[in-house]
């Protein structure tokens, strides 16, 4: 059975009380069943804090929004992947559209950040999506696979083994419209077959692919009924403790 995962991503909001806070009491309040795992996504001056918060607790994890697309040296503000694992993260974004359009970075930039990422032995969420203008010419399967193609597709089936994807439509991040269960079900196929394509059935079978934009207790059940959807990256949902927890408990 694949694994479940219910991720948070806090983006760019919250002091460090305020997400000792919130992670404290998500942990304290919320029951995952054993197939579900949990991860923060803090921003990065409080990964540590949360990993302490975690540690010991196996569903729960830590990771970061972001990794640099260099592995060490002279650039200065850059955070790298190895420190990431040096202060308890265990997963990396890449990919999130907004690290896309407002910090251009190109699908070569993202293949790099996610070698870097898998050569610290941390797992990747690869987010993917289109914009509101290429579903409305219809070519979201095209822009999707591009995405996957460029960045994650040249991995080999065991490094390929440690990501998770995130099909997050550009247009239901943060708008509050959320693409129909069967919209993302009917993305969530197609990249499963491209995966049975590109590797094997198995491999697809076993990759866990989240649905991500505008996720709320209210839409997450009839998204969670959908077969190839394994769960949820959420944004502004997951920053109240009690929206998440009934995120978590609507019962993957
Ligand atoms: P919202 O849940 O706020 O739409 O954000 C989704 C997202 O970008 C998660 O990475």
């Amino acid at each position: 059975m694949r694994k479940k995962y219910i991720a948070a991503n806090w983006k760019m909001h919250t002091t460090l009380g305020e997400a000792n806070v919130l992670a404290s009491n998500i942990i304290k309040k919320s029951k995952p069943n054993t197939n579900q795992h949990i991860i923060f996504f803090p921003p990065f001056p409080y990964i540590q804090s949360i990993a302490d918060l975690v540690s010991g607790n196996e569903s729960y994890s830590v990771g970061a929004q972001d990794c640099a697309s260099e592995p060490k040296g002279a650039f200065t503000g850059e955070v790298a992947a190895f420190m990431i694992r040096s202060v308890g993260g265990k997963w990396v974004i890449i990919g999130h559209s907004e690290r896309r359009s407002h910090f251009n970075e190109s699908n070569e930039t993202l293949k790099k950040k996610v070698e870097l990422t898998l050569d610290e032995n941390l797992s990747v969420m690869f987010c993917c999506g289109e914009t509101i203008e290429q579903r409305e010419k219809s070519i979201q399967n095209q822009i999707v696979e591009t995405q996957l193609e460029a960045s994650i597709f040249h991995l080999n089936p065991a490094a390929f083994k440690n990501i998770v994807i995130a099909y997050e439509p550009v247009w239901a991040i943060g708008t509050g419209k959320t693409a129909s269960p069967e919209q993302a079900q009917e993305m969530h196929h197609y990249i499963r077959q491209l995966i049975a394509i590109k590797y094997n059935d198995r491999l697809a079978d076993e990759i866990s692919i989240l649905y991500g934009g505008s996720v709320t207790s209210t839409n997450a059940s009839s998204l969670f009924s959908q077969p190839d959807i394994d769960g949820a990256l959420v944004g502004s949902a997951s920053l109240m403790t009690d929206e998440f927890i009934s995120i978590i408990h609507v019962g993957l």
